[in-house]
């Protein structure tokens, strides 16, 4: 028997190679080693084509935008983003602590229903917010793995993965699974997807932008936030669109504190990003966040709201703005998820959860190495 070992496959590079494309490993194409990250990334654009190949498409103005799988025919699409098969849902160990939703057929969250319509904001005990703070870090671990992998090839369905287990490894549910029928353990949103995109087998493209949600659930308690990563280079105008959603974010943590109106929020918000000329998504707000995963106050990121509510010392909240390059109206795929921009230009999210303090607010959820920066900024 001889054992002889895979050539890399970008031309006249010939090194040893043991890294396969996920791609081709999910479609079950033979071969397809490359030596490094480097090497794939650097082939990619040609390598893609034999997915396609694969399925049987050889139209080259296939290549950029379609993977022979349309589950809604009758859909008009707004942008160029088409979902690609998902993975069978992810199962979670008994002995980790469950929400209520994660056993029910229709995953109604009960307790967050029972009290739907109720705008009294919790203040949280010293015990209740330890508990914050352990889940909140154990979340934010999380998304960072997610962070790591984040590259061009990379498939969201593999961000899931690496995001369920990270949560189990933790002891805590990934908050997503199961949520109203969620079918993930996060949501990952690219490039025209707004929020709740649905991980699937599509791999990211150099230039896309990736936002990741992380929500975990651990001793009764959910931790919530998310990034918008770069994938490979991205143009400048949305490099912008991204470095501006996170500078609004941070002016709008700035304010918080005893005293201050949730919906003063959305104000600060829409003043920092109108005059680039990006809108504020309207549909989707930041919320409360404990015992429940959505709950009072609703806080909305746009100017001029009206918001219900005053900020206390042991509120704790989530904001998590949603920036267009373009419009701001929203339209939704017919997987009930997915909300993309009607006019299908792209869209950017931050999110952190706070605590409301006596001085002014801790963020449960911050990065603690590289300053407390995002990790989009360490590859700018
Ligand atoms: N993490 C999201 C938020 O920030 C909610 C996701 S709910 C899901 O509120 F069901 F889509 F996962
Ligand atoms: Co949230
Ligand atoms: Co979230």
């Amino acid at each position: 028997m001889s054992l002889v070992a895979n050539k890399c496959e970008t031309p006249n590079c010939g090194k040893e190679a043991t890294l396969q494309c996920p791609t081709c490993l999910i479609m079950g194409i033979k071969g397809s080693y490359f030596c490094s990250q480097p090497c794939f990334k650097g082939f990619w654009k040609e390598h893609k084509i034999i997915h396609l190949l694969a399925q049987g498409s050889n139209k080259s103005s296939a290549v950029a935008e379609t993977n022979g799988y349309n589950p809604w025919p009758r859909y008009h699409f707004t942008g160029k983003l088409r979902p690609f098969p998902q993975t069978p849902m992810r199962t979670v160990p008994e002995n980790i602590q469950r929400p209520d939703y994660a056993d029910h057929p229709r995953g109604r969250a009960l307790s967050e229903e029972a009290m739907r319509g109720n705008s009294t904001i919790k203040v949280l005990d010293d015990e209740e917010i330890e508990a914050m703070r352990v889940a909140c870090k154990l979340g934010r671990e999380c998304l960072d793995e997610a962070a790591k992998a984040c590259d061009v090839g990379v498939t969201t369905d593999e961000l899931d993965r690496l995001v369920h287990e990270a949560a189990i490894e933790r002891d805590c549910y990934p908050s997503p699974l199961n949520y109203y029928n969620f079918p993930a353990s996060c949501c990952t949103s690219v490039n025209e997807v707004i929020c709740h995109g649905i991980p699937d087998t599509r791999p990211l493209e150099d230039g896309d932008i990736c936002n990741v949600d992380v929500t975990v659930y651990h001793h009764g308690f959910h931790g919530d936030l998310n990034e918008t990563f770069f994938v490979g280079n991205v143009s400048e105008k949305h490099k912008k669109l991204v470095k501006v959603t996170y500078e609004a974010l941070c002016k709008a943590i700035e304010i918080v504190r005893p005293g201050v109106k949730y919906r003063e929020i959305g104000n600060v918000i829409q003043k920092h990003v109108q005059p680039h000329g990006f809108s504020v998504v309207k549909s989707y707000c930041g919320h409360g966040i404990h015992r429940l995963f959505h709950t009072a106050p609703n806080v909305p990121h746009y100017a001029k709201n009206s918001a219900v509510g005053v900020m206390k010392a042991g509120n704790s909240f989530t904001i998590e703005p949603m920036i267009s390059e373009g419009v701001a109206k929203s339209d939704q795929w017919p997987d009930d998820w997915t909300a993309v921009t009607a006019d299908g230009l792209r869209s950017a999210q931050f999110e952190q959860t706070l605590l409301v303090t006596e001085n002014g607010c801790e963020i449960m959820t911050r990065r603690r190495e590289n300053n407390g920066q995002p990790h989009f900024m360490d590859k700018m």
